[in-house]
């Protein structure tokens, strides 16, 4: 089967409360996005890449990544699962339905090479994928739904991961997954819950917790130190 990297980075990270997308600002002078896709294409081959875009973005003409021939564009959606079923919409000429995909936030660029390699050698032979996710080592409080929130209760961790990305699975059942999703309007924050949703059981491979997502501001310095030891 061919390997397939998809990127959405059509999201305008309105929790970054920057003047441009979380992944349009830069460490150490680089686009965070431009940190991630040369990660993740100078560590492991891929048939090809598709980056979503926001039909607004003015930012990508200036990317390291928009003079690379080995990437190619599409507009991304309103939300996430929108833009990766469109960048798999734009790979269907050239993708067969047991190629694999994988699917990376643009805001997390601290991915390693190694998470990546182990991933996609766990999941060779696995008939639909999984996931890079984290054992949970907080203890998990539910908050009551009001202004000062109190504890209604401590959620037991054991067995709870945290969804990380890459993301890994079959082209074509990533596909259904997410149009059936979609159909049925079941919420969707990363292509896991859409193919458990579809009935499937993604498998979970353990990654390192410092492949962080850039949400917030304080995550942007944390990246920058990561990224300054590896
Ligand atoms: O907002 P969140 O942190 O979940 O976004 C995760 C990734 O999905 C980001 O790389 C963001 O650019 C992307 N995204 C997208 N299209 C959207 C929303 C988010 O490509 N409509």
């Amino acid at each position: 089967p061919k390997r397939w990297l998809i990127v959405p980075a059509a999201g305008i990270g309105r929790r970054m409360q920057a003047e441009c997308p979380k992944q349009y600002l830069r460490i150490q002078s680089r686009f965070i996005l431009d940190i991630t896709l040369s990660r993740l294409l100078d560590s492991v081959a891929f048939d090809g890449c598709m980056v979503s875009l926001n039909p607004s973005d003015q930012w990508w003409v200036s990317t390291e990544a928009s003079a690379d021939e080995r990437i190619s564009t599409c507009l991304g959606g309103h939300e996430r699962s929108d833009s990766v079923l469109a960048a798999l919409q734009a790979l269907s000429e050239r993708a067969s339905p047991d190629d694999w995909v994988l699917v990376h936030d643009a805001a997390r660029p601290c991915v390693h090479p190694a998470d990546l390699e182990r991933l996609i050698t766990v999941l060779a032979d696995h008939p639909v994928g999984g996931l890079l996710a984290a054992p949970v080592s907080d203890t998990l409080k539910r908050g009551t739904g009001s202004d000062v929130p109190e504890v209604a209760e401590t959620v037991d961790r054991r067995g709870l991961w945290r969804a990380l990305t890459p993301q890994m699975f079959r082209y074509g059942l990533l596909t259904e997954a997410l149009q059936s999703a979609g159909r049925e309007q079941h919420p969707v924050t990363d292509e896991s819950s859409a193919l458990e949703f579809f009935g499937k059981m993604p498998v979970l491979v353990e990654g390192r917790t410092d492949n962080i997502k850039v949400t917030v501001p304080a995550d942007l310095e944390l990246a920058g130190f990561l990224l300054s030891r590896s």
